[in-house]
């Protein structure tokens, strides 16, 4: 047994102590002790609790390795979030304005990415226990929508229809517009019998759509609103975590944007940001899927009142938008994947636009892009982090710059 301080909080929430000694479930200036094994302390005792920990809300939180940080109180997260971004940007001698962190309540995440197996009694449907293969139920589950609860039933159902018989099966539950939006992945084919139980099964739990590998049945559009548009995104498509989350990352792209009248949305996905933008300016939207893409345009065209959306299918990494194709923006929207933007920034600092709204979901990728662009004379006016992952080490952002 060995006993060890905490100095800070690892990327992956773990405590981490001098050598280093990764803790899980240990918090900045905790007393731990443990058996330490390599470069960790698996199962620690807390022997001086600090009073940002607390009892973890969720009763599967002690199993279940969906959350990271059920232990720690919220405004503790919530600085230690906004201190990750601040150190990412330090790191490349950048400082700027930090609104107050928006978190999104518990309860409101939209989408569950549920395992399930069949059992010799029928199925097991949840999350991973931590570090583990074995799937534990969740229906009490704090971070999650209640209808994603709710789809556990089916969700056990569903391996059993389909899934191999030493196979796991990945469920990926949305709640849309009018019913669940449900993508199987990882099953067995489905023969025809399979499938006629697979649609009744889908009337039975209130889906509006289940797609199980290149199988789509629809009963109902799974639609999302996006504004004043309704948008029906391709099967498992990225949508924003929470409804609460989305609201906020869009309320600070508006704000961002100001009163440009034309907007070019890079990594637009299915138009989370491009159709509510619509409203007031016209909008050029430019992403990688050309089935997001797609139901975007569709989404527009079905909606009343909207300035002109023009879309565009291109992969951004290899082929960004140049210099002279961006000149007639007023304003750019920037949202992209982990590995951020390097290639479309080079071109962003290019061209000057007068204001750009960063979005994104990796600290030290943007923090790169940023330093970027200030270099080509824009000055990153504020921060505003949102926490649409509570009780997890995932955080997201947005940032406004002007042309100097
Ligand atoms: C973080 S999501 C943002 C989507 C959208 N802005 C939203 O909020 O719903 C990033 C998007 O980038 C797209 N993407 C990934 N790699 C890309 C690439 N090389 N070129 C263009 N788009 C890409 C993904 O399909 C995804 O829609």
């Amino acid at each position: 047994m060995e006993q060890v301080t905490i100095e800070r909080l690892g990327h992956q929430g773990d405590g981490i102590a001098p050598g280093p000694v990764f803790v899980p479930g240990a918090l900045p200036g905790e007393v731990v002790e443990g058996v330490i094994r390599g470069d960790r302390m698996a199962e620690p005792r807390i022997v001086t609790p600090v009073e940002q920990r607390v009892k973890a809300p969720c009763r599967h939180a002690k199993s279940c390795g969906g959350c990271q940080l059920q232990h720690a109180r919220d405004d503790f997260a919530a600085e230690w979030k906004v201190g990750v971004v601040r150190q990412a940007l330090a790191a490349h001698a950048l400082d700027t304005a930090f609104r107050p962190i928006a978190i999104s309540p518990p309860q409101s995440r939209r989408r569950a990415s549920f395992s399930a197996k069949r059992t010799k009694k029928g199925a097991q449907a949840g999350f991973h226990m931590k570090g583990s293969d074995i799937i534990v139920s969740v229906p009490d589950c704090l971070l999650v929508q209640p209808e994603l609860t709710g789809a556990l039933p089916l969700v056990e159902v569903l391996a059993v229809l389909g899934a191999a018989r030493k196979g796991e099966l990945s469920v990926m539950v949305t709640t849309s517009l009018h019913g669940l939006d449900v993508r199987v992945s990882g099953g067995k084919p489905l023969d025809p019998t399979e499938e006629m139980q697979l649609a009744e099964l889908a009337r039975r739990h209130g889906c509006a759509r289940i797609a199980w590998d290149n199988t789509v049945l629809t009963l109902r559009p799974a639609e999302q609103q996006m504004g004043a548009a309704r948008v029906v995104p391709p099967p498992g498509a990225f949508l924003q975590a929470t409804p609460q989350g989305e609201a906020a990352l869009l309320a600070a792209v508006r704000e961002a944007v100001g009163d440009a009248g034309h907007v070019v949305d890079l990594f637009a996905g299915s138009g989370t940001f491009a159709l509510p933008l619509a409203e007031r300016a016209r909008v050029h939207a430019v992403e990688g899927d050309k089935a997001m893409i797609a139901a975007l345009d569709k989404g527009w065209r079905m909606a009343q009142g909207l300035r002109h959306v023009t879309t565009e299918a291109r992969d951004l990494f290899r082929d960004p938008l140049i210099d002279s194709e961006l000149s007639r923006f007023d304003a750019a929207v920037i949202d992209p994947p982990r590995a951020g933007a390097e290639a479309q920034i080079a071109q962003l600092a290019l061209a000057k636009l007068p204001k750009i709204a960063h979005v994104s979901c990796n600290p030290v990728t943007f923090a790169r892009d940023a330093a970027a662009l200030d270099l080509a004379g824009y000055t990153l006016d504020w921060v505003q982090v949102v926490d649409q992952f509570r009780w997890s080490t995932h955080v997201e952002l947005v940032a406004s710059f002007t042309h100097r």
